[in-house]
């Protein structure tokens, strides 16, 4: 694959039923192996507020912070399309803040879109982001900007609700939305409705498309990994085993050695 994922790219193989594959990134090395590995699409997730700064859900990430971690992914992706995370309280206080801040991921970072949660109530801000040429993917289901207010990170089941907010931002004009805890049947009710790919996220296999966090899929965190997930790989147990055997060289004078010495 050499050719850039557009949004186009997306609409294509929604309408050829081929799968699209996302998944989050956070710095250079490993968006560079999502890219090489073949994702079409890189999210800069605010998740990045879990699995890199430790904290127990997303709400302490900064515009700042998501600028950064965008910059150093656009950086490495040369082929998958990257998009960028609005974190919390940045589109929410007014469209012209929303307005601001979104573009500081296109100008500053080399985001080619941006991402933000919620439904009917975002929608004006999806279109005044569209109207200036920033593209958005919409987020709708279980939302973990919104953890306190659902009472934690529950599975949504409201079809009615689901649909018709899936049905506004596509309106709105989002290139995409993600699904997130939403029950399969739901998911593919609403993938049928709409034009635009669904991205699901524990909601089914019925989506034009997945995504999961790197870091539960690589097997590099210690939290409980959530049902919809599936681990690929232990690299918190292989990193552990490398860097246990390098203190064991250090304490045994087995490393440095000649080999390693000028
Ligand atoms: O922040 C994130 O990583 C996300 C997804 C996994 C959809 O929003």
């Amino acid at each position: 694959m050499t050719s850039r994922i557009t949004i186009n790219t997306l609409y294509d193989m929604k309408s050829k039923g081929e799968k699209i594959v996302s998944l989050t990134a956070y710095d250079y090395p490993f968006a560079k192996i999502a890219d090489e590995s073949g994702v079409h699409v890189i999210l800069v997730g605010d998740s990045v507020g879990m699995v890199v700064q430790g904290d127990a859900h997303t709400l302490a990430v900064t515009m700042d912070e998501m600028v950064y971690h965008t910059r150093i992914v656009a950086r490495a992706a040369q082929h998958a399309m990257v998009v960028a995370d609005m974190p919390f309280m940045s589109y929410q206080t007014s469209v012209g803040t929303a307005l601001a801040n979104a573009g500081r991921f296109l100008k500053e970072a080399g985001a080619a879109a941006v991402k933000l949660e919620g439904g009917a109530t975002v929608c004006s801000t999806i279109k005044a982001m569209t109207d200036v040429g920033i593209p958005v993917q919409a987020h709708i289901g279980l939302l973990p900007q919104s953890v306190h207010q659902m009472g934690g990170y529950r599975v949504q089941r409201d079809a009615e609700r689901l649909l018709s907010d899936a049905r506004s931002v596509e309106a709105a004009g989002a290139f995409s939305v993600v699904l997130e805890g939403i029950p399969a049947d739901i998911a593919r009710e609403i993938t049928l409705a709409l034009s635009i790919p669904t991205i699901g996220i524990g909601a089914g296999s019925h989506c034009d498309g997945q995504i999961l966090v790197m870091h539960d899929i690589l097997g590099m965190t210690d939290r409980r990994l959530p049902k919809f997930v599936k681990q690929y790989a232990s690299l918190r147990l292989q990193a552990a085993e490398g860097i246990k055997a390098y203190v064991q060289d250090v304490q045994n004078n087995a490393f440095p050695t000649e080999t390693h010495s000028y």
